[in-house]
């Protein structure tokens, strides 16, 4: 009848091989991320052959095509897991996450509905408690995992329209965000069907942070006009600088004018973990909702972001689903596949527990703190180095600067201090972003690595500045 031989059967002593090979490359990166070249580009051959390479009507060996997955594809690749990654925002991944990310996507757990998974799912519930609780939301508060802060920012701004702009309203809805909010919330905006002219931009203060008092000048004005400002935005740890808008200001003026509050706190709500920092984040209790990144500042693997909310019937009210094949599936109350946009959710939770349960708090919140302490040395090193100067000070593990000597004009500098940054990745020391900081050229350092150490920090200035030097000819 049905009884050919299992596609996927292999031979027992082929996978055992192909596993510990597997296992071998992990615990040796695990033994120290340092020792790797913080990019590597690959051969151009050997890429080329990837693009054009179809696949086989005959299956291949598994220990050779898991060494071309091992040698040629995910060694080309940039290691934003590297201490020295200092770019974009690193991603510090712990190796216990390694392992949970192993195991649930060995077991593969559903995660559409607690029926169907209740273990995975109780862990889940568990943490977005807690991290609601972290945040100072009520009890009360919920909201679940999602593929990371565009997707929070996404179900958050839908969840929002919703809950403030009756269907005929909705032409006539504003939003207000700032200068230096996130990319993915004007597109969530977007998404969620609000056109250019329903987006208020606000200023920011001399520190990057909304003004309070231009928004709230922007809000009198919508509502004088006939508009109804239905939602602000705030912004705790800004990806560029680092910054955390007065969000205590800010969540008074969104009571006062019933304007649900989002904070965008995707990078820099982790440091709600840490006591001698989360007094930075005072006024995040009055959100009505919050994005949080896991595979920001939490140690994760991509693909880990939390959606808070204060009331999480209001996600159910945007995104709950009823159908006919659903019915025995889902629980009596919301399920997860009515809090958002998915409904085959992978249990993106089981990474973060494993992690906080062998970290323990203590070691989290050190962690955090170490962050904060590479940047501020990063701040000192370029204020000791001549012909370097300070864009923004360091602020949440992160802070920019620039080359600016006396004598060479700004073109020049900028070329310099790009150049150098290029010759830093090139020879796979470390990664530095490039940026823009009011309009004028910079370079980034966002510096959250616990293995990453000060002299790591004092060494990738000291060879930024001898690569700027050597370009400008000075
Ligand atoms: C403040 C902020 N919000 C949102 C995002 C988007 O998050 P993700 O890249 O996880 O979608 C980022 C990413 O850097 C961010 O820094």
């Amino acid at each position: 009848m049905f009884d050919r031989p299992s596609p996927f059967r292999l031979d027992p002593r082929t996978l055992s091989a192909a596993f510990n090979g597997v296992v071998a490359d992990v615990l040796a990166r695990a033994a120290g991320r340092a020792s790797e070249p913080v990019a590597s580009a690959g051969s151009l051959e050997a890429l080329e052959r990837l693009v054009t390479g179809g696949v086989p009507a005959a299956g291949r060996p598994l220990g050779e095509v898991a060494d071309e997955l091992r040698n040629v594809v995910l060694a080309a690749r940039a290691r934003t897991d590297h201490p020295r990654f200092f770019a974009f925002v690193p991603s510090p991944v712990s190796p216990v996450a390694w392992l949970a990310d192993a195991l649930t996507s060995a077991h593969n757990p559903h995660l559409g509905a607690s029926r169907q998974a209740e273990g995975p799912a109780a862990v889940e519930r568990a943490l977005i408690r807690w991290l609601a609780q972290a945040l100072g939301l009520p009890e009360g508060a919920g909201g679940l995992f999602v593929s990371g802060g565009s997707m929070a920012n996404l179900a958050a701004v839908v969840a929002a329209r919703d809950a403030k702009l009756a269907p005929q309203a909705r032409g006539d809805g504003v939003a207000y965000v700032s200068t230096e909010s996130h990319v993915s919330v004007a597109r969530a905006l977007r998404i969620a069907g609000l056109l250019d002219r329903q987006i208020r931009v606000t200023p920011v203060d001399a520190a990057l942070r909304m003004d309070p008092h231009a928004l709230a000048a922007q809000i009198a004005a919508d509502r004088a006009a006939g508009l109804r400002p239905f939602l602000l935005v705030a912004t705790a740890g800004s990806t560029n600088v680092g910054a955390v808008d007065p969000l205590s200001a800010l969540a008074e003026i969104a009571a006062c004018d019933d304007l649900w509050l989002h904070v965008d706190g995707a990078y820099g709500a982790s440091i709600a973990l840490s006591p001698a920092k989360r007094g930075l984040l005072a006024g995040i209790e009055r959100a009505d909702s919050v994005a949080w990144d896991a595979h920001k500042w939490l140690f994760q693997t991509y693909g880990t972001g939390m959606l808070l909310a204060r009331d999480p019937s209001r996600l159910a009210a945007s995104f709950g689903v009823e159908a006919a094949y659903l019915d025995d599936a889902g629980s009596d109350g919301p399920d997860f596949w009515d809090l958002g946009p998915e409904l085959t959710r992978p249990a993106r939770a089981l990474k973060l527990w494993l992690t906080l349960q062998v970290m323990g708090l203590e070691a989290v919140g050190a962690a955090i703190e170490h962050g904060f302490r590479l940047a501020e040395a990063a701040e000192r090193a370029a204020r000791a180095t001549p012909g370097w100067e300070i864009a923004t000070p360091a602020q949440l593990g992160v802070v920019t600067f620039r080359y600016a000597p006396e004598g060479l004009p700004p073109a020049a500098a900028e070329k310099a201090m790009r150049g150098a940054a290029d010759l830093l990745l090139a020879e796979g020391f470390a990664a530095v972003g490039a940026t823009r900081v009011n309009g004028r050229p910079a370079l980034r350092i966002c510096a959250l690595h616990p293995e990453a150490t000060e002299a790591d920090i004092v060494e990738t200035i000291a060879r930024l500045d001898a690569h700027a030097r050597m370009i400008a000819g000075m």
